[in-house]
This record gives structure tokens, C-alpha cells and sequence, in this order.
């Protein structure tokens, strides 16, 4: 067993709506590795939360006709409960509005002033609240509206403070391609290197003209870009500037899980100012894909959102969980419904797992009076081991196919074997392979705890039980 530190992170969504099936994509995916990497003996810190400043979140405020405060709590509450729902246990859950945070980035920022990487000058720019971002006009599409949001960004003329991004041209293009800073998958660093290679130019640091977001410690008269105020949280979580302590064991961080829309940011942006203040970069940037909608990103401000707490109240969290990392390869974009998801519950789940579990546990009933044998290593061991392995390097999708390969072979080899035509006539051979198909059931369940913790404990208590019975089904059936 290792006993190292592992801090993965999810982002931390905005309040300006509550959770889609989208971010819960994310936030599922480093439940997954966080919970895998616990079992394995590290000692791990998985952090997600909410981001709670800016333009964006003061128009939904104004829009739902609430204060931002109360519309903000009312938002971060939603996600916090959709996280429990699903299952997701993070170590920590953060606000950027709070005291923490607030503290921490004022700490930070007056250490980058002191770097003499900050410069005030003028600005104007397409700014894109969608996206909290600025653009450029080669970001936006033929007619000037933001390809992600689908409107046109507004013109920004203001006073700003910058940072000298374009110094770290070469210094982040050597670290990423030498994987100091890995960025996966291989697609994604590519594209990161190539924007690289366009040329990094200065970015404005802080706002004066924002609504809701953190004072400028030595410009009263400026916000804090959120952006990099958001950024900030993973290391405010693990105790910048309040508990040094706990920040050197945590940080840097191992795993940062982002969409692929804001990878620049955590690629880009977050490396290049750790390095101003003297920090070190993070270890890994894993970029997934879009869920889409008939093709269409889903989006809050789209609003052709999926709301994950309806599918969790009809399937189960677990199904959910599987779903999601199952049907889209972990980086490439990929369409999600119900239907699908429906497909995915019956002959995954209902025919295939819960078949195995429910027609074992009955014959382990019947032929052998409820008891099995323990059996030091299953026949599928490697394989299970393989899918961990997988899934420790976020590929999920692969990971669970080997393991439901595991699931059909011990339903096709109770169907070949026939235990019931053995009964009565080769009693040591029935006994043999029902333990023998025990101990492999034994072991999906391991591979499967961190994307099913409910159903893995359900098949562990079932199989651990002094006199095993047959079980109750653990995905009935949906039409
Ligand atoms: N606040 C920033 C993140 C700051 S992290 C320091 C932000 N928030 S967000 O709420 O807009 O999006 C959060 C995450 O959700 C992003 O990783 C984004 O890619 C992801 N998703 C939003 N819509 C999505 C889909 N339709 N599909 C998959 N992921 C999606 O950006």
C-alpha cells in the first residue's frame, strides 16, 4: 500500500443556475478517482465547490429577482445537495464568498504585485460574460457572437491591471511538452501547445468596471478579474497563506478535472501565475469533452440543460454514475438522453450485473445451503486489476467495458456450464464453479466500487453473508 498524498480537484461551478447532468460529469469522474485512490491507501483531498463573483451571477441574481447573496446561497446549496445525491464525497466544498478565500487571494495578489509581473495600463476588449472571459475576434464566429454562448460579447474600454503572461511563452511550452505539467488526453496538449505557439499576450488581471467580485488589494478602485480568483481556490482549499503546513503536503496539485472549454485557463493562465508567485505548477490537467443535446453543447445559458437529481430519483445514483462515464470516451464529446441511458440500465445493468448477482446468489442458495468457500484469487483477478489501473489514468469508459467483459463470461459460463443439470450428479464441480463464480463476482464488485459504491457494497454484503440467499434484484427492470 503507498501512502502519498493525492489532491484532485473539480472545478468549481457558477451559481448562476443549479447543476446539469454536464457538471455533474466532472465532479462524478474525480468521485471515481478520488474514491479509487482511497482504497488504495493514499491519503487523498478531493476538492470541488462553487464560483460566486462576477457580472454573470449579479444578472441571474437580478433576473430571478433575488439578492445575490440569497440567490447565490439558494444555487450553492443545490449543488452541494446534487453532489450528496449522486453519491459524490468531496473532502471539501468551496465558496469563493468566503472568509477563506477572500483572504487567500488578497495574499496572492499582493505577492504577484511584488513579482513585477503586474503593469496598469489601458484596455478594450470582447468581453464575453457567458464565458467570463475576453475574446478575440478569431474566437468569435462569422456574424461576432461567442461560439459557446451564441451571443455577441460586449466592448470593454477600461484602466486595467495586467499580468506578463507573454514571459512564459517558453517556459510553459518546455514544461508541458517534457509532461512536468501533463495535459491529457494527447489531443488536448497538442491544442494547448499550438496556442502556445501563437504567441502568449498580457492579460488583464482586474476590472473596473465588474459588479460582485473581490477589491484589488492596492487599487480600491478595481475588482479582481474572477477568473483568477476562481483559480485560486485549489489553493486556498489546502491552506495558502493560512496553514503552510497543509498547503506543502497538498499542493502541488496531482489532478485538475476540467471541460475542455476552460482548459486554457488551468493549462495557460494557472501555471504561468503559480510560477510568478513561486509555486509550483500543478502535475495534470485532464480535459474531458461537451455532453451534448442533439449535438448542441448543453448549457445553463442554452438552456437545454439535463437535471441529474431526476435521473438519480428514477435509476439511482449508481446507474447514473455508470451511465455517464460509460457512454461518452472521457474527453471526446458525445450525445446523452434518457433513452440511452435507458438502453445502457436494462442490458448492462438489469440483464447483465444484476442478472449475475441475483441467478448466483440463488444457486449458492440452493445447491450449496448458502455457503461458499474463500478463495485466495479469482480467475479474473488480472483483469479487475487492469480496469483499476484504467481507471486511475481516467480512462473509464475502457475500464468498465473490461469489467462488464468479466460480467459476460460469468453469465455465459453459468450458461454453458449448466449448474442446475450438475446437481445430483457431479456435486464437486457445481460446488467448484459456484465458488469459483463467486470469487470472481467478488472481485467486480472491487472494480466497480469507486463508479458503484451502493451496488458494490450491496454485492459484498450479499456474498459476505453466513448463509447467502438469493437477491433482491438490484436494478429492476424499466420499460
Ligand atoms: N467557474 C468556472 C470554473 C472555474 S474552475 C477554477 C466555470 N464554471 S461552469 O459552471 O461554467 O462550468 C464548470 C464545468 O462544467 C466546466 O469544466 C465545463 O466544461 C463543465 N461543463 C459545462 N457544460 C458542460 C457540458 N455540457 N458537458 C460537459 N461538461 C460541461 O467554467
Amino acid at each position: 500500500m503507498s501512502q502519498n498524498k493525492y489532491y484532485i480537484t473539480a472545478p468549481i461551478y457558477y451559481v448562476n443556475d443549479k447543476p446539469h447532468i454536464g457538471s455533474a460529469y466532472t465532479t462524478i469522474a474525480a468521485d471515481v478517482v478520488a474514491r479509487l485512490r482511497r482504497f488504495s491507501g493514499d491519503e487523498v483531498y478531493f476538492l470541488t465547490g462553487t464560483a460566486e463573483h462576477g457580472t454573470k451571477i449579479a444578472e441571474s441574481a437580478e433576473k430571478a429577482g433575488k439578492e445575490v447573496r440569497v440567490f447565490a446561497d439558494e444555487n450553492a446549496a443545490k449543488f452541494s445537495l446534487t453532489w450528496d445525491h449522486l453519491g459524490i464525497a468531496p473532502d471539501d466544498f468551496i465558496r469563493t464568498t468566503e472568509d477563506r478565500h477572500a483572504q487567500a487571494v488578497e495574499k496572492f495578489f499582493l505577492k504577484l504585485k511584488s513579482s513585477g509581473k503586474v503593469y496598469e495600463a489601458d484596455y478594450e476588449g470582447l468581453y464575453c460574460i457567458g464565458c467570463e472571459s475576453f475574446k478575440k475576434e478569431t474566437e468569435l464566429t462569422p456574424e461576432g457572437l461567442c461560439p459557446l454562448h451564441n451571443k455577441k460579447p460586449e466592448l470593454v474600454k477600461e484602466r486595467n491591471w495586467f499580468f506578463k503572461l507573454s514571459e512564459y511563452q517558453e517556459i510553459l511550452k518546455d514544461k508541458i511538452e517534457a509532461d512536468e505539467i501533463k495535459i491529457e488526453p494527447f489531443v488536448r496538449k497538442n491544442e494547448v501547445l499550438g496556442f502556445i505557439n501563437q504567441g502568449l499576450e498580457d492579460i488583464a488581471i482586474s476590472r473596473r468596471t465588474a459588479k460582485f467580485a473581490l477589491p484589488l488589494p492596492w487599487d480600491k478602485e478595481q475588482t479582481i478579474y474572477v477568473w483568477l480568483d476562481e483559480l485560486f481556490n485549489y489553493c486556498t482549499a489546502v491552506g495558502y497563506g493560512a496553514d503552510e503546513e497543509n498547503f506543502k503536503k497538498f499542493w502541488p496539485a496531482d489532478a485538475h478535472l476540467v471541460g475542455k472549454d476552460i482548459i486554457k485557463f488551468h493549462a495557460v493562465i494557472w501555471p504561468a501565475l503559480l510560477l510568478a508567485i513561486g509555486e509550483h505548477p500543478p502535475k495534470k490537467i485532464v480535459a474531458h469533452g461537451f455532453f451534448t443535446v442533439g449535438g448542441q453543447k448543453m448549457s445553463k445559458t442554452l438552456g437545454n440543460v439535463i437535471d441529474p437529481n431526476d435521473w438519480v430519483d428514477k435509476y439511482g445514483a449508481d446507474a447514473v454514475r455508470y451511465f455517464v462515464l460509460r457512454e461518452v470516451p472521457f474527453g471526446q464529446d458525445g450525445d446523452v438522453s434518457e433513452d440511452k441511458l435507458k438502453v445502457r440500465y436494462n442490458s448492462d445493468l438489469a440483464n447483465g450485473l444484476g442478472n449475475l448477482f441475483s441467478r448466483l446468489t440463488n444457486m449458492i442458495e440452493k445447491y450449496l445451503g448458502g455457503e461458499i468457500a474463500e478463495i485466495e484469487k479469482s480467475a479474473k483477478r488480472a483483469e479487475i486489476e487492469d480496469a483499476l489501473t484504467l481507471t486511475d489514468n481516467f480512462k473509464f469508459n475502457i475500464a468498465l467495458e473490461k469489467i462488464w467483459e468479466v460480467i459476460a463470461w460469468a453469465n455465459q459460463t453459468i450458461d454453458k456450464e449448466k449448474p442446475w443439470e450438475l446437481a445430483g450428479k457431479d456435486d464437486a464441480k457445481l460446488k467448484s464453479l459456484l465458488n469459483d463464480l463467486a470469487a470472481v463476482l467478488q472481485d467486480i464488485a472491487f472494480g466497480l466500487a469507486p463508479y458503484m459504491p451502493e451496488t458494490a457494497e450491496k454485492i459484498r454484503a450479499g456474498l459476505s453473508a453466513e448463509k447467502i440467499t438469493k437477491a433482491e434484484p438490484l436494478f429492476p427492470h424499466i420499460e
